[in-house]
Order: C-alpha cells, then structure tokens, then sequence
C-alpha cells in the first residue's frame, strides 16, 4: 500500500506537470497571437494572416485537455480501487489495474512529450542532434517490427530501397518518430486488404522517404493545413480514427531541422504519400 501512496504522488507529480505546461503553452499562444494581431492590423489584412498561421486559434486546447484527461482519470481509478479494495483483490486483478495504470501513464508521457515539442518548436528552441548512421537500417528495423495492425487488417506491405544511400549525419531518434508516425498513419487510414508501399531513394544530396498508402486519401483543401494545425482531415472515412493531429506537426518540424522539407501527394489510383527529404552531406542544415 506504502507503493501504491508513492505512486499516487508520482501521479499527482504528471498531472501539475500537465497543467503547468497548459498554463505556459497558452501564455505564450496568447502572448503571440497579441503579437500577431498587431502585425495584422499593421497590414490590414486580418483574414488572409490570421488564416495562414499556426496560431490563429485555441481551439485545440480543450481538446487537448481532453486527451490529457482521459488517461488521468483511468489511472486514478485505478489507483482508488487498488486502495480502496486492498483486501478483496486478487493478484490478477491487482496485476490488471497495475497494468492500466502503467499503459496510461505511458500515453500521458508521450503526449506530454508531444505537446513539449510543439511548444519549443513554436519558440523557435528545437534542436536535433545529429550522428553518422544509415537511414535504410533504420527504415528496415522499424519496419520489422510493425504494428500488429498490419497483420491484422491484411495490410500488404512492400519496401522499395534498390538505391544505396551512403551513410549521412542525423538524428535517429527523431527521425524515426517521423517514419513512425506516417507508417502508423498509413495504417490508420488504410482499410482491410490495402496496401502500403514505402520506396527509399535520393534526389541530388537529399535522401527521399516516401510513404504511400491506397488509403482514404487526403483532400486537397487539407493538404498544406495538415503541417500547420492541430488538425485532422475532416473526411468521414476517417473521423473515427484517434489522435492529437500533433503528429505531423512535430514531422515537420524534425524534418526542417535538419534542413529536409515533407508533404503530401496523391497515390494513384487512390491513396495518400507522404514524403520527407533529408540533406546528406557536408554543410549544415
Ligand atoms: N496516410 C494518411 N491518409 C489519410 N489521411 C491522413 C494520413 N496521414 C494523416 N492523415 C490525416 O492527417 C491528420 C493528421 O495526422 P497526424 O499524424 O498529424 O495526427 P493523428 O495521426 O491524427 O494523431 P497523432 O499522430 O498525434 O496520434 C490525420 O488525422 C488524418 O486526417
Ligand atoms: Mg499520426
């Protein structure tokens, strides 16, 4: 019980955490769109800036909030029943909650990660730390232990890597949260028995990663917005589907910080690919 009180204090720990990030992130957001609103005035225009920036609106807090609640309140559940009941549960209903417990902490973790690196990408402090590596291995690796899902939903997975990409200078670790989060959105919105294609390649000094899906397919009016905002494509294949809308945001702004560029084409026939280039040579990027 005396570890069950400690864990209880580590919670209470992540959820001042939680909120002293939300106060801060939404200080900052008002403090820019002050800023903002008085350029936009300066030009006259408050449509066209206001509707080309990132921080136009707040109206993903609540929605995020909420996120960070839902995890929050299984967790505290938990941890109540595993106080309260001490004496009538089992050890597999213990080892259940404890279970719960862990795998919401860990979403809060990475949310609050998310919403960390959001935020210092905002405030313009985000760095990557680059070292020498091969940007194929790393793609294999992380393909070879994909998402359940991909079995289960008889998904048809190719590589395509014929050209060899000499080794080049980046950050592994952020780089792979980038090919992460498109494979699993590839599979998100990817339907039974559809494939996934991935092709390696390199234009001039860049290194190319294509991921391309037979997927819903994202509409052209959301393709540049899908970057910038906390948003996610309001098609009705897929707005059933969960997530923060952080995920591309935060590819962006790894893949600019190495000086490579990331978008979003059409597949043909139908699909969506999405696409990121990284510098592999000499210069800083
Ligand atoms: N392969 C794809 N096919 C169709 N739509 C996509 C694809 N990838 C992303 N999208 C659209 O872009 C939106 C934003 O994607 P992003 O990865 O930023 O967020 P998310 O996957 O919804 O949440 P998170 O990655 O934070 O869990 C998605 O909600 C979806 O509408
Ligand atoms: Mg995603």
């Amino acid at each position: 019980v005396e570890s069950l009180e400690i864990l209880l204090l580590v919670l209470a720990i992540i959820e001042a955490v939680c909120i002293g990030v939300f106060v801060s992130l939404f200080f900052n957001r008002r403090k820019k769109i002050s800023e903002l609103e008085v350029k936009v005035a300066e030009l006259g225009n408050s449509k066209d800036l206001a509707g080309s920036s990132d921080i136009d609106d707040n109206k993903y807090i609540p929605m995020l909030v909420h996120e960070l609640r839902a995890p929050l309140s299984v967790i505290r559940g938990a941890a109540d029943l595993l106080l309260k009941e001490t004496s009538t549960l089992n050890k597999s209903q213990i080892e259940m909650l404890l279970g719960q417990i862990k795998n919401s902490s860990t979403g809060l973790l990475d949310l609050v990660g998310d919403i960390l690196d959001v935020a210092k990408m905002h405030s313009g402090i985000f760095e990557v730390k680059k070292a020498k590596g091969s940007l194929q291995r790393l793609v294999n690796e992380i393909v070879s232990y994909t998402d359940p899902l991909i079995r289960v939903k008889e998904i048809d997975l190719t590589i395509q890597d014929g050209e060899d990409l000499p080794e080049f200078e980046f950050d592994a670790e952020r780089v792979k949260q980038v090919f992460n989060n498109l494979l699993s959105n590839a599979v998100k919105f990817t339907p039974e028995k559809g494939s996934i294609q991935i092709v390696l390649g390199r234009e001039e000094n860049f290194a190319k990663v294509q991921v391309c899906d037979t997927g819903v397919g994202v509409p052209d009016k959301d393709k540049a917005k899908l970057f910038h905002k906390f948003v996610q494509a309001h098609n009705q294949a897929n707005s059933k589907q969960k997530g923060t809308g952080l995920g591309l945001v935060i590819a962006k702004g790894i893949v600019e910080a190495h000086g490579g560029k990331i978008w979003v084409q059409d597949n043909k026939p139908k699909g969506a690919c999405f696409v990121f280039t990284l510098p592999m040579g000499g210069a800083e990027g």
